[in-house]
């Protein structure tokens, strides 16, 4: 840590994550500890569950890696975990695999669903983790946001690129049914309105499609999105434009916005961008015996989004490649893809 980021070597290097359990949060407690710090990480079940045994086989887990029970909609279990930290990341959010609407259910049931499941927890519950933050006076909070608060902007212009001065616009992505971009756009508006007021130092990290090997072992929406590439056999899917950031290099943003002390405000995190067929047409090249889908259509251009203003910070990433073969060997190995394809592939 450059100069430990001027937050002194001599601190006890004690940092808070929360949704300790999930894809993001389990690689950063995985770099956090490799990198000298503490841990306070906060879990949904209890601490014994085997849920969390990828977590207690890290290296220096037994010693500097402590599991809290705590949810965020629960001040004082959020409180207990900050307490003691010098920075907190805040990455726990509902992330749904696709539409998290009921087809069935009734409009009104649906919007209950989606405020209680969706809104509260990503709003209130990042209140309560800064709230607490602000108590512990930790020195910065790292809130992990996504591009799904800076995309849904029908007022930006579209020959310009998307960049952080782009803010979804909350009230379109209700209206058009974006619950998990509502939620995470009006959470990291309140957490930068909340610094404004209370002079927390808080700083966010947006990023794009999430890929890369996983350390736990259900797969989460985004792996899902390869997944389901690999062994779904669609007949037909659209070839849109992905944007992809590796886990790992995703990590490295997190913790590189943390101890940079001219870190501030917010940064895109995205590294490669490329359609739907030529990431079919790479991935066959490696692996040509999946179930791919059959047929591309083809859409208009999508977004596309920029993270100059990381790469100023100092950061970098891996290749695609290194990305997507990693991601399938841990598919593999987690027995994620079929028998059919867990031999020699
Ligand atoms: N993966 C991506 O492509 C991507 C892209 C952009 C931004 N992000 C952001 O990155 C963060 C981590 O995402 P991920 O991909 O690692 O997702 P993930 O694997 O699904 O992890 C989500 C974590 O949040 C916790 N969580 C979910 N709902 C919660 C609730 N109501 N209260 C408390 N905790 C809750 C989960 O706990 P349980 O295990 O108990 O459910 C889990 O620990 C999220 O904030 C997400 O918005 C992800």
């Amino acid at each position: 840590m450059e100069k430990t980021n001027q937050l002194e070597r001599t601190e006890k290097l004690v940092v808070c994550v929360t949704g300790a359990s999930g894809f993001v949060a389990s690689w950063l407690i995985n770099l956090l500890l490799s990198s000298g710090y503490s841990v306070h990480a906060t879990v949904r079940t209890d601490p014994c569950d085997s849920k969390y045994e990828h977590l207690k086989q890290l290296d220096k887990a037994s010693e500097k890696l402590k599991l809290f029970k705590a949810y965020l909609l629960d001040y004082d279990s959020v409180a207990a975990a900050i307490k003691g930290c010098i920075g907190v990341f805040h990455v726990a959010s509902p992330v749904p695999s696709a539409s998290v609407s009921d087809p069935e259910a009734s409009a009104l049931s649906r919007f209950s669903y989606n405020l209680v499941q969706l809104m509260e927890p990503a709003v209130k519950g990042t209140l309560n983790v800064l709230k607490a933050s602000s108590e512990e006076k930790v020195k910065r909070v790292v809130y992990v946001s996504s591009v799904a608060a800076v995309l849904m902007n029908p007022d930006w212009q579209t020959d310009q690129v998307k960049d952080e001065n782009c803010w979804s616009d909350i009230e379109f992505c209700k209206r058009t049914n974006n619950w998990y971009c509502a939620s995470k756009t009006e959470a990291e508006n309140e957490a930068f309105e909340y610094s404004k007021r209370s002079g927390l130092n808080v700083v966010s990290v947006c990023p794009t499609l999430v890929l890369g090997p996983m350390m736990q072992s259900n797969a989460n929406a985004s792996s899902l999105v390869l997944i389901k590439l690999l062994k779904e056999g669609y007949e037909s899917t659209e070839n849109k434009l992905r944007m992809i950031v590796d886990v790992r290099d995703l990590t490295a943003a997190l913790l590189m916005v943390f101890e940079k002390p001219e870190a501030e405000g917010r940064y895109i995190c995205s590294s490669h961008q490329i359609r739907v067929k030529e990431l079919v047409d790479k991935l066959t090249s490696i692996y040509p015996h999946y179930n791919y889908p059959k047929t591309l259509i083809e859409v208009a251009d999508g977004d596309s989004v920029s993270s100059e203003k990381l790469q100023k910070l100092g950061w970098s990433y891996r290749p695609l490649e290194e990305t997507l073969v990693d991601s399938v060997e841990s598919y593999k190995k987690l027995g994620l893809l079929g028998w059919r394809y867990s031999i020699g592939m």
